[in-house]
């Protein structure tokens, strides 16, 4: 794929907004919108607002932005509200308020044909229900995109060819949807979104509607994707198993408001609330909790050995640890020797995981 313009911008040390900017979305559903806004503005509860005007608040106040290469998640049960923020990104339902930048252009401002433009060229979606066309053949569901752009056919069906190549289905182009399992569906859904080199891809529970197995398959296919495309995503999920696999952050959601932004980690190791401690609860910290949190100080001499890296996650440094009883040794990212492993709290954490683990079950999608 193309390395994006802004990667070259940045190796060369000059500064680039993040792609994808929003600032306080709101979404209003509902008759008396000015009613319920000046209620919002006073600071009113959802709950009251509904009360009083008949509004519902299906988004309020939702600011973030996402960088080039971040997959960026929401997460949150059914209703919170990420489908409706989701289509506020991209217009397909207008924003009651707030704001959203793609590469420093409000959107906002954009007529009818800045729209198109923008969701021809530069972001694609990728839904649930995978939305193929059922009477186009595979490879002219993924040529679509370049179609509506004008492209010939030769030039569009090399490039769709490459896409199907990518995602497993190059002997698949001339079977029509219907002929094609969920997964090969969904992957053509993906490679139609990829074929027009969108900057920004947005994707609403694109795996829910597919088996566990071939979810993860899918989960791990997308993020061998992105660790070659780097691309701007943000990815709607309710699987909090899903959102640690994929995200780099997760915004936790309930009730139309973001509960907690942080990394896997973060979120695991230091949930915001209830509501984000029941998530994570029968999560596998071992897999997002990193060295650098389970690590004590250099308390006298540095013991001997290869060090481990403080941004490691615990699950790749186990063996190591449960190898040998000696002392294991933590480098920071300029490989300065600065603590060792605490194997009290890995111990403990160990011993949460077995507990959470044993609750859950058998889970099928694992964080990486
Ligand atoms: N067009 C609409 N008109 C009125 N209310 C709506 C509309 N679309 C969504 N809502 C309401 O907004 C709230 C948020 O819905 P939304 O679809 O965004 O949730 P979600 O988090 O995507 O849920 P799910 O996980 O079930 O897809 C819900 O209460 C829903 O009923
Ligand atoms: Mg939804």
């Amino acid at each position: 794929m193309v390395a994006a313009a802004g990667d070259e911008a940045e190796r060369a040390g000059i500064e680039v907004a993040a792609p994808l900017v929003c600032t306080e979305i709101t979404k209003v559903f509902g008759e008396d919108l000015a009613a319920a806004m000046a209620l919002l503005d006073e600071g009113a509860s959802r709950q009251v607002v509904q009360e009083r005007t008949g509004c519902l608040i299906a988004v309020r106040d939702a600011t973030f932005s996402v960088e080039r290469g971040e997959i960026f998640v929401v997460m949150g049960l059914s209703g919170s509200g990420k489908s409706t923020l989701i289509r506020c990104l991209s217009r397909l339902i207008e924003p009651t308020s707030g704001t959203v930048e793609i590469d420093g252009t409000p959107i906002g401002d954009l007529d009818d044909e800045g729209l198109r433009e923008l969701r021809r060229s530069r972001l694609s979606m990728v839904f649930q229900h995978f939305g193929l066309f059922p009477h186009r053949k595979v490879i002219d569901n993924v040529a679509f995109g370049l179609e509506i752009q004008g492209a010939t056919k030769a030039d569009r069906y090399e490039r769709a060819l490459q896409v199907l190549e990518v995602v497993g289905l190059k002997d698949w182009t001339d079977h029509f949807p219907q002929q094609l399992s969920g997964g090969m569906q969904q992957r053509v859904g993906l490679a139609r979104a990829l074929c027009v080199e969108p900057e920004i891809l947005f994707f609403d529970e694109p795996f829910s509607a597919l088996d566990p197995l071939i979810r993860r398959d899918m989960q791990d296919e997308l993020l061998s994707l992105q660790a070659s495309m780097r691309r701007t995503l943000v990815f709607i999920t309710h699987d909090f198993h899903e959102a640690l696999k994929l995200g780099d952050r997760i915004a936790i959601m309930k009730d139309g408001e973001f509960v907690q932004v942080g990394t896997p980690e973060q979120i695991v190791s230091a949930p915001a609330d209830e509501y984000v401690r029941e998530f994570t609860e029968d999560a596998p910290k071992t897999k997002v909790v990193t060295v650098g949190s389970v690590m004590r100080p250099l308390d006298g001499e540095t013991p001997a050995g290869e060090p481990v890296s403080v941004g490691a996650v615990l699950d790749d440094v186990l063996p190591r640890l449960l190898a040998s009883p000696e002392e294991l040794c933590v480098a920071d990212d300029q490989g300065q020797v600065v603590g060792t492993v605490d194997r009290d709290q890995v111990a403990a954490l160990l011993d949460e995981g077995s507990r959470a683990g044993a609750a859950a079950g058998d889970r099928t999608a694992e964080p990486r």
